[in-house]
C-alpha cells in the first residue's frame, strides 16, 4: 500500500467512526428507517468526497472538528444519491458496495424514506452549532450543500441523466458536473468556506474541482464497461449502454474516453499550480482517484 493509499483508508476509517456517531438510532417501530440508513451510509464506501475536505482543510491548517462534520453531512447526502439511484425507477441496481442495494435488502419504499432521511440527517449535522461556531459560516455550508445537491446540481444531473437528454459532449459534460461535479467541488468548498478563502484560492480551487469532477464521473463510467463488478461491488460489463444512458464512453468509445481522462488529470494538476507544495498530497490523489478500479 502506498502511503496516498494508507491515508485515504485512514480517513475512510476516521469518516465511518464519526457517521456511526452521528447517525441516528431509533427505538421504536421506526428502527427499520435508521437501520436502513445506516446500512446505506456505513458500507464500504471509498469516501473520497470527505477525504478531499479533509485534507484540503489541512492544506489551510483548519481545525479538524468542524471539517470532519461537514465532511459528513456531504457523505450523507452521497449516500442517499446512491440509495435513491439505484431504486428500480432509475438505474434499477441489485448491488451496491459489495451489498445487495437498500431496496434489495429492505424495500422500495424503505430505500425511499432511507435516502429522504439520510437527506435531512445531512442538514441536522451541517446546521447544529458543534458543525461552527459562527452561524454564518453554517448558513453558508447549508445554502451551498443544498445547492450542490439540488436542482441546479446532484438532482438536476441526475433528471438529465434519465432524460437522455445529451445531444453532444457538451450536453454529457455539463451532466457529468451536474450529478457528480457539484458534489464533488463542494467537498472542496467546505475548507474555503470555513477558512474564508482568498477570492485567487477560491477560483483555483473550484477550477480543480470541477475538471476532478468530470474526470471522476468518466472514470466511472469506463469502470461500468471495462471494470470488474466483484471489485467495483456493483453492476458493470457495459451496464450503462445497455440501459440506452449516453456518457463519455458510449459516446467516444473506451480508448478516446481514456485520453479525454488523461488530458483532464493533467489540467486538473494545473490548476493546483497556485498552491505550490501545500497541494502536493492533492496533487497525488488526482492520479490515485482517476487510476482507481473500485
Ligand atoms: C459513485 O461514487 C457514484 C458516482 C458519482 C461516480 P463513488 O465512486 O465515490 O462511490 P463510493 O462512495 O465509493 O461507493
Ligand atoms: C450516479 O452515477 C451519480 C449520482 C449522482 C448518484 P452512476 O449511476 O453512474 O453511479 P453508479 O455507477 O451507479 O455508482
Ligand atoms: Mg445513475
Ligand atoms: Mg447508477
Ligand atoms: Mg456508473
Amino acid at each position: 500500500m502506498t502511503d496516498l493509499a494508507r491515508r485515504i483508508a485512514e480517513t475512510a476509517d476516521i469518516v465511518t467512526v464519526a457517521l456511526d456517531a452521528l447517525l441516528p438510532r431509533a427505538d421504536g417501530p421506526e428502527t427499520r428507517l435508521t437501520e436502513a440508513m445506516r446500512y446505506a451510509a456505513l458500507g464500504t464506501g471509498k469516501r473520497l468526497r470527505p477525504f478531499f475536505a479533509i485534507e484540503t482543510g489541512k492544506m489551510f491548517d483548519l481545525p479538524e472538528r468542524p471539517v470532519l462534520r461537514a465532511a459528513c453531512a456531504l457523505e450523507c447526502i452521497h449516500a442517499y444519491s446512491l440509495v435513491h439511484d439505484d431504486l428500480p425507477s432509475m438505474d434499477d441496481d441489485d448491488m451496491r458496495r459489495g451489498r445487495p442495494t437498500v431496496h434489495k435488502q429492505y424495500d422500495e419504499a424503505t430505500a425511499i424514506l432511507a435516502g429522504d432521511a439520510l437527506q435531512s440527517a445531512a442538514f441536522e449535522i451541517m446546521a447544529h452549532p458543534d458543525t461552527h461556531p459562527d452561524g454564518a459560516v453554517r448558513a453558508e455550508l447549508v445554502r451551498k450543500l443544498a445547492h450542490a445537491s439540488g436542482a441546479q446540481g446532484m438532482a438536476g444531473g441526475q433528471m438529465i441523466d434519465l432524460l437522455g437528454i445529451r445531444e453532444d459532449l457538451g450536453g454529457v459534460a455539463r451532466m457529468q458536473r451536474l450529478k457528480t461535479g457539484a458534489l464533488i467541488a463542494f467537498a472542496f468548498d467546505i475548507p474555503l468556506i470555513i477558512a474564508h478563502a482568498q477570492d485567487a484560492e477560491r477560483h483555483a480551487l473550484m477550477a480543480f474541482a470541477q475538471d476532478l469532477g468530470l474526470a471522476y464521473q468518466i472514470v466511472d463510467d469506463l469502470l461500468d464497461a471495462e471494470g470488474d463488478p466483484k471489485a467495483l461491488g456493483k453492476a458493470a460489463g457495459g451496464k450503462d449502454a445497455a440501459m440506452g444512458k449516453t456518457n463519455y464512453v458510449t459516446l467516444l468509445g473506451v480508448d478516446a474516453a481514456k485520453v479525454r481522462v488523461a488530458h483532464l488529470a493533467d489540467q486538473t494538476r494545473a490548476h493546483l499550480d497556485l498552491f505550490g507544495d501545500r497541494a502536493a498530497i492533492l496533487r497525488e490523489t488526482v492520479d490515485f482517484v482517476l487510476d482507481r478500479n473500485t
